[in-house]
């Protein structure tokens, strides 16, 4: 969902409507510095969180936790509770496979969820709603059937653990389980249609798959949606990473939890990774050069940022020298926070870039090889997910964790 319907007051309901008033929208990059964490109960990711996670686990947090790309949180420091008490929590995380091939951004959310789901050692679902993309686009249900099992294999090849990970298709799966059909039932039958026209603003002439499809989305944040995993237990709460974008979908599912006597799911909120065209316009799959997807060549990735990332630089090479850049516009700049993990490396390009001694021309070329650098390592690894692998993945079974 992109957010992008209006706030409408939904009676009885907390904290459910979409953050869009005139003057507060919530595109992903002005939440970062609105009033976004906070409006809706969420909250800013702090230092002191920071410095909890690190003093709970252990080690240093990953750099997209200490950038501040996820910023913002619900029930995180209850997650940290349960994992000093040595009790159980899930991860859940999902995609909507819309296209062959994802970009850049889509794999923010399953970078981190890896780091999470390593660092915290803990079961994760993820779910691929085919359904949802059938609803939306214009795919045949074949196909978006088709796309799971293509975005399936981007997921596998970032290298999550096969015994500590169940991803499904939701076409495949709710039909095999009569537990997670159950709980979609349950909410179903708590959310009013004048609820989700509030939260996703849904109009009279819009489909009914679209109008019941939040609780497709809501249903694994329950663990009594995966009885084979959690040995039919409904009380191990769930926490999900994922963009800010996706919070609508739990800001209804965590008001309906109480009702179910189910824990509400914890959140983790990321940014938006910005378009190559700017942090103002959007990426989109059907504008191949909005972004970087995991199947260009090196040639395609040099080509897209030399010609489009939006430089924060000086018009001229006398300009950039004098005034300097500004890199809370370039889109350079903005995705080396993302994926260059070198914090004095980051932070030495931001002060010569800045100063203006180091020119734009420069500052992408550093960019077009890490850029270069992931997605061929990725492609590699896709190769290596055969087709019994994206098989094993998506079985359900009992993972290596005992309830
Ligand atoms: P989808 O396929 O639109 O996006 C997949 C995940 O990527 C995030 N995302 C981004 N993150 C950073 N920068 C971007 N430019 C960007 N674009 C997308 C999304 O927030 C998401 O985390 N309805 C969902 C699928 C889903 C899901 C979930 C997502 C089902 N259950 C639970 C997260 C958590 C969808 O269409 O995502």
């Amino acid at each position: 969902m992109s957010g992008e319907g209006v706030e409408v007051p939904t009676p009885g309901v907390e904290n459910l409507s979409v953050a869009e008033g005139n003057d507060d929208f919530v595109d992903p990059w002005n939440v970062q510095s609105s009033s976004t964490a906070g409006r809706f109960g969420s909250q800013k990711i702090d230092d002191e969180l920071i410095n909890r996670i690190e003093k709970v686990t252990g080690k240093p947090v990953h750099h997209l936790l200490r950038r501040g790309i996820f910023f913002s949180q619900r029930d995180m420091h209850q997650i940290l509770n349960l994992y000093e008490q040595k009790k159980p929590f899930f991860l859940y995380t999902g995609r909507g496979p819309s296209s062959d091939s994802m970009h850049l951004g889509h794999l923010i959310p399953f970078i981190f969820t890896k780091w999470l789901q390593e660092t915290f050692d803990v079961p994760l679902v993820i779910q691929l709603t085919d359904d949802e993309k059938f609803l939306w686009k214009d795919l045949a249900i074949e196909e978006a059937n088709r796309l799971a099992y293509l975005n399936a294999r981007d997921i596998i090849a970032l290298g999550f653990d096969v015994n500590k990970t169940f991803i499904f298709s939701d076409m495949e799966y709710i039909g095999s389980c009569k537990e997670f059909y159950m709980n979609m039932c349950r909410v179903q039958k708590l959310v009013t249609f004048n609820q989700v026209k509030g939260i996703f603003g849904f109009g009279d002439s819009d489909c009914i798959g679209k109008i019941s499809f939040p609780a497709i989305q809501a249903a694994p944040s329950f663990s009594s949606s995966f009885p084979l995993i959690f040995n039919g237990r409904k009380d191990v709460p769930c926490l999900i990473p994922c963009a800010i974008d996706q919070d609508p979908y739990f800001r209804m599912t965590r008001d309906v939890a109480p009702r179910m006597n189910m824990p509400k799911p914890a959140l983790l909120h990321s940014t938006f990774f910005p378009a190559l065209q700017g942090v103002q316009s959007k990426m989109s799959a059907s504008d191949p050069n909005s972004s970087i997807f995991l199947t260009d060549t090196d040639k395609q990735i040099k080509n897209k940022v030399n010609k489009y990332a939006f430089s924060g630089g000086g018009a001229t090479v006398e300009e950039h020298k004098e005034k300097g850049g500004n890199c809370d516009v370039d889109v350079s700049y903005q995705y080396l926070t993302f994926f260059l993990e070198d914090d004095e490396r980051l932070a030495q390009i931001k002060k010569d870039y800045t100063s203006g001694e180091l020119l734009t021309g420069y500052l992408k070329k550093e960019l077009i090889e890490i850029l270069q650098k992931i997605v061929t390592q990725h492609r590699e690894n896709r190769l290596k997910v055969t087709d019994d692998i994206v098989k094993q993945f998506m079985t359900p079974r009992k993972l290596n964790f005992q309830y």
